[in-house]
């Protein structure tokens, strides 16, 4: 694993940008594993700024992103899909045909599991997935559990996970209580990972996945068996590791 030390989000997040901006630069056809959360919002503004300045073309780029609230409707402000939308897509030269997510909304939950397994494997899989991490070493949504799932699968959020995220709901109640992630094998089968973490509160999460014992009670840690992981973060959030 290689590690960055940022200075500040900021610098976190530029230097991130700068390493999906070369992965696009050289494989302009890539399929980007994305992801949400606060964490990645100023990597995706500093591509965007890259974008406007012609200095990087995502034209050709396909997406995959990691999850999705279940009972959301894309439309929804508060579904993945529509912060991707916001966030980024609606700000760069993407082709929209090329965007793909779980569907929260689908009727039959398990068979849009396979399906969007399926569609991972038929783009060829993932040339580089990014991850934010919960407090509780949460990947995607893959919660701490007695055992890592390897394939997308519906999960039912932790309180924890749901009080964290309520930020973003007018109150906690409304935050879905289930949700459709890749599981850790397809996360574990992207070619290279770029995990970004920001904030002291973050520290022991940070700590635990990567200087702990690999356990799915913690699901980051089981990066440690990836061949090529980078992660950027700044120095509160990298305290436990420096
Ligand atoms: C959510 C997302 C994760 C994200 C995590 C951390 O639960 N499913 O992909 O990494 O939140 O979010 P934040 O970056 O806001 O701390």
């Amino acid at each position: 694993m290689r590690i960055y030390v940022a200075e500040d989000y900021k610098d976190m997040s530029r230097q991130a940008a700068a390493i999906l901006s070369a992965q696009v630069i050289l494989y302009p056809n890539s399929v980007l594993g994305l992801a949400t959360g606060s964490t990645p919002v100023g990597m995706y503004q500093e591509l965007i700024d890259r974008c406007n300045r012609g200095e990087v073309d995502f034209s050709q780029v396909r997406t995959v992103n990691l999850d999705e609230y279940i009972g959301l409707p894309s439309t929804h402000p508060q579904s993945y899909h529509h912060f991707m939308q916001s966030n980024f897509f609606n700000h760069i030269n993407i082709d929209f045909s090329q965007i793909y997510f779980p569907d929260g909304m689908a009727k039959d939950l398990e068979d849009e599991c396979r399906r969007y397994d399926e569609c991972i494997t038929n783009l060829g899989g993932v040339d580089i997935q990014v991850l934010g991490m919960g407090h509780n070493g949460h990947i995607g949504f893959n919660e701490p559990a007695e055992f890592f799932t390897v394939e997308t699968h519906v999960v039912a959020l932790q309180e924890s996970t749901r009080v964290a995220n309520a930020r973003f709901f007018d109150c906690k109640e409304e935050v879905p209580g289930q949700a459709i992630t890749m599981g850790i094998g397809s996360i574990m089968q992207a070619e290279k990972i770029l995990v970004i973490v920001n904030g002291s509160d973050k520290a022991k999460a940070v700590q635990a996945a990567f200087a702990g014992p690999v356990t799915p009670q913690v699901p980051a840690s089981v990066l440690q068996l990836h061949r090529n992981v980078i992660l950027v973060g700044d120095r509160e959030a990298l305290n436990g590791l420096l």
